[in-house]
């Protein structure tokens, strides 16, 4: 089956290209300058070419806090190319995936958040992907919209890579330990993603298999928490363990504001399409085999 893949390098593009080449799909994943979410044009041509049965939005424009400065960009890609994204793939009759955040939640609610609860985002990223939600539900109504966080994989730039570098460099880490969460591998996306699709691809308009999906990995946990994870697991592989400090966020500024608390209920996935959360503690352990390398047998 032809399924086309927009962004290529991206953690969570290239999770699906490993996963779902091996079954013998023809995977095209596209980046600029082949496929720009700000060009609508382009947008059209490329979904024309690869006449694909399925797309999957993994491109988005990321980072969280360059986005208050750049909100034009950050609305153009996660809003407009979104929604032109979701529109083309509509008009050849595939339905549509696209990946949202938990970003879009304000963090105050004191429970994990379910789809029904009303979006109330704290920067522009956030606020740019929950339109992005909105324009993709409009435009094509054959799509799902996973809402997932803190995305991890040996790929790209994310917290597991910047902990093992931090912690390779020195001998204490402060990480903020009252933000709540959970860590979500790339790699458990794009099983989610390949455990959706027949049903996806048969059910019409108007099925419960489209729509908001919540997905992390489980068990909640906070930054200092996963940070200790990390540094643990590399120090069973054998690099140095330096010493972790809890900070709160506000020893620690950054220009957006993160919701203190994003735990996502990941129920309506699992009564709608049968998937659990996978547990971030193996996820990790199969990162750290890749990026450190395996855990050393004991000797005899
Ligand atoms: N990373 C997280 O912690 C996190 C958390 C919650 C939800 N999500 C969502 O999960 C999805 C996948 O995230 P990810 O972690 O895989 O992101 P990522 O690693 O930052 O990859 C995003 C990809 O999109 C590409 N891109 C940026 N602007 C584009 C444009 N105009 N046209 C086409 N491609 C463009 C980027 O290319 P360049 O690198 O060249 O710009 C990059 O390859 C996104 O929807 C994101 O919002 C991510």
């Amino acid at each position: 089956m032809r399924i086309l893949v927009a962004g290529r390098e991206g953690q969570v593009a290239r999770a699906l290209v490993a996963r779902l080449a091996p079954d013998g799909h023809e995977v095209t994943a596209l980046e600029p300058p082949e496929l720009d979410l700000t060009r609508r044009e382009g947008i059209a041509a490329a979904v024309r070419a690869a006449r694909p049965a399925l797309v999957v939005n993994a491109a988005a424009y990321t980072a969280v806090d360059r986005a208050e400065d750049d909100a034009a960009l950050a609305h153009a890609v996660n809003r407009d190319g979104a929604g032109w994204l979701a529109a083309e793939a509509a008009a050849i009759g595939a339905p549509f995936v696209h990946f949202s955040t938990d970003y879009v939640f304000d963090g105050r609610k004191g429970a994990p958040y379910v789809e029904t609860d009303a979006p109330s985002p704290l920067g522009v990223y956030g606020a740019s992907k929950e339109a992005g939600e909105r324009a993709v539900l409009a435009a094509n109504p054959r799509s799902a919209v996973l809402r997932t966080a803190w995305v991890c994989s040996a790929d790209g730039a994310n917290f597991v890579k910047t902990m093992l570098r931090l912690g390779a460099e020195r001998d204490e880490l402060r990480v903020v330990a009252d933000q709540h969460g959970a860590p979500t591998f790339a790699a458990d996306l794009a099983e989610a993603v390949a455990r959706m699709m027949p049903r996806l691809l048969s059910a019409p308009a108007g099925d419960e298999a489209f729509g908001l999906f919540h997905l992390s990995g489980a068990p909640h946990t906070t930054w200092h928490d996963f940070a200790a994870a990390i540094l643990d697991g590399a120090a069973a592989r054998g690099r140095p363990r330096p010493r972790l400090v809890p900070i709160a966020t506000a020893d620690y500024p950054t220009r957006a504001a993160r919701p203190a608390d994003g735990r996502l209920d990941c129920t309506r996935i699992g009564r709608v399409h049968g998937i659990a959360p996978a547990d971030w503690r193996d996820s990790l352990a199969r990162c750290l085999d890749a990026l450190v390398g395996p855990i050393a047998a004991p000797k005899e």
